[in-house]
């Protein structure tokens, strides 16, 4: 079989770049090795970016987006005990919209089977062959059977642990990495979320998180130890733990209830350099990984997509192969100012050690940047997202 550009993974990078595509009548084929049902069932990002919105309803996908999805103004720092908001829009005159990523999932299959586009699931075997030749291929195994892919451009699309990654030659490639000592334990829970929009709090017992995903579904984390289990953890501690980390007036209106999902996640910056190998592209999670603390990781996978979209638009449409060669450069200069603010919002406001200085230092850079302008215009322009450069 044959098509245009193959696609390693049905995450929001592989669903959104083939739906840009199938749009502009670029054959696409998707190669997933999880079920449509396990790829949906995997509670993430709920914060979309002002860039990431306009995007999605470019695609064809953002009419749910925008019926359901619930546009945020902006978000709280909590610390010392007060509560200090972040006027995003009146600072940067956008929204972002919180909107799970599981739904902005859903939305993009829904898209892709209406656009009649072809997608395996549950493929085993995934491999990318000759990406450095003009002819590279992706071989598969799919219902038992053995299947050989052949296109133009190969997408990696495939998240941090794919194989795309995996298969370039280790001395092309440079990663760079930081591992945090610490983790998020994070809860879904079906009551109302304890304020309109979100908290981010600095404590001396360590991080927590407020969010949501709609106004009957809240979504909490609290910063855990690496090591730590999801058993350690009954509703009962976790709910305590939060009331502990937030300040008195909030934690009074916290409603709590039993939790439907409870998972802990490892913390950690991660970025692959260059992203482009001959005929190969990673992107998103593929190439690069944030902590979770500026909402960064889903919009950027976004990102790359917007950039290579229009790369194989030039190439495909109009034989403007020369492009190929701009997508790492571009998509680096955005990814490692993301990576920078994502790293500055963990370091900010995570527990790091005992040590009383460092606890001060935090609460200084809080009090400083949340008392000025240039402080908070810094912050609710990165929360809302750098430009996207345009490839012309
Ligand atoms: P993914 O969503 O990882 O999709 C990759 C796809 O490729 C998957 O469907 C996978 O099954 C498939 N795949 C993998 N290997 C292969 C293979 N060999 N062959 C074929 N297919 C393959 N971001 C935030 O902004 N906020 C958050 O709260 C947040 N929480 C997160 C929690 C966790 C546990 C993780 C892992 C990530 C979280 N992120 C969060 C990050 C965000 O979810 C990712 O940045 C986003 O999913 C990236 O999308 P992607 O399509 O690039 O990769
Ligand atoms: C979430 O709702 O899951 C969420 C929101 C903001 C973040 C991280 C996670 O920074």
């Amino acid at each position: 079989m044959k098509t245009q550009v193959a696609i390693i993974g049905a995450g929001p990078s592989g669903l959104l770049l083939g739906q840009l595509l199938s749009q502009q009548g670029i054959d696409n084929v998707i190669i997933e090795n999880r079920s449509a049902e396990y790829v949906l069932s995997r509670i993430r990002a709920g914060v979309l970016e002002a860039g990431t919105v306009e995007l999605l309803r470019e695609a064809g996908a953002g009419a749910r987006m925008d019926r359901e999805g619930h546009p945020h103004g902006g978000f709280a720092f909590s610390f010392d005990g007060r509560l200090e908001r972040i006027d995003v829009h009146a600072l940067t005159g956008k929204n972002v919209m919180v909107y799970g990523q599981t739904e902005v999932t859903r939305d993009l299959m829904d898209a892709r089977t209406a656009a009649g586009s072809t997608t395996y699931y549950e493929a085993q075997d995934v491999q990318p062959h000759d990406f450095y030749s003009d002819k590279p291929r992706i071989t598969f195994v799919h219902e038992g059977q053995e299947n050989t892919l052949e296109c133009a451009y190969i997408a990696g699309c495939d998240g941090y642990h794919g194989v795309a990654r995996k298969s370039v030659p280790a001395d092309a490639i440079k990663t760079l990495e930081r591992v945090y000592p610490f983790g998020w334990l994070g809860v879904l829970s079906q009551t109302p979320p304890v304020t309109d929009e979100l908290i981010y709090a600095n404590h001396e017992r360590g991080f927590a998180l407020c969010s949501m995903r709609n106004p009957t579904l809240s979504r909490y984390y609290v910063q855990c130890t690496t090591d730590d289990k999801v058993e350690n953890w009954s509703d009962q501690r976790f709910w305590d733990e939060l009331r502990t980390r937030l300040p008195a007036d909030v934690a009074a209106d916290l409603v709590t209830g039993p939790t439907i999902e409870k998972s802990i996640a490892p913390l950690r910056s991660f970025v692959a350099e260059p992203m482009t190998f001959g005929r190969l592209f990673l992107v998103g999670d593929a190439a690069h990984i944030v902590p979770p603390t500026g909402a960064k990781g889903l919009n950027l996978a976004v990102s790359d997509v917007a950039v290579l979209y229009q790369i194989l638009r030039g190439v495909l449409l109009d034989g403007r192969t020369e492009l190929v060669a701009r997508y790492s450069e571009v998509c680096l200069r955005r990814i490692w100012k993301a990576e920078r603010f994502s790293w500055w919002m963990t370091s900010l406001l995570h527990k790091f050690s005992e040590d009383p200085f460092s606890q001060r230092m935090q609460l200084a850079e809080l009090d400083y940047y949340t008392s000025s302008v240039a402080g908070r215009t810094t912050i609710a322009e990165n929360y809302i997202g750098l430009p996207i450069e345009s490839i012309d």
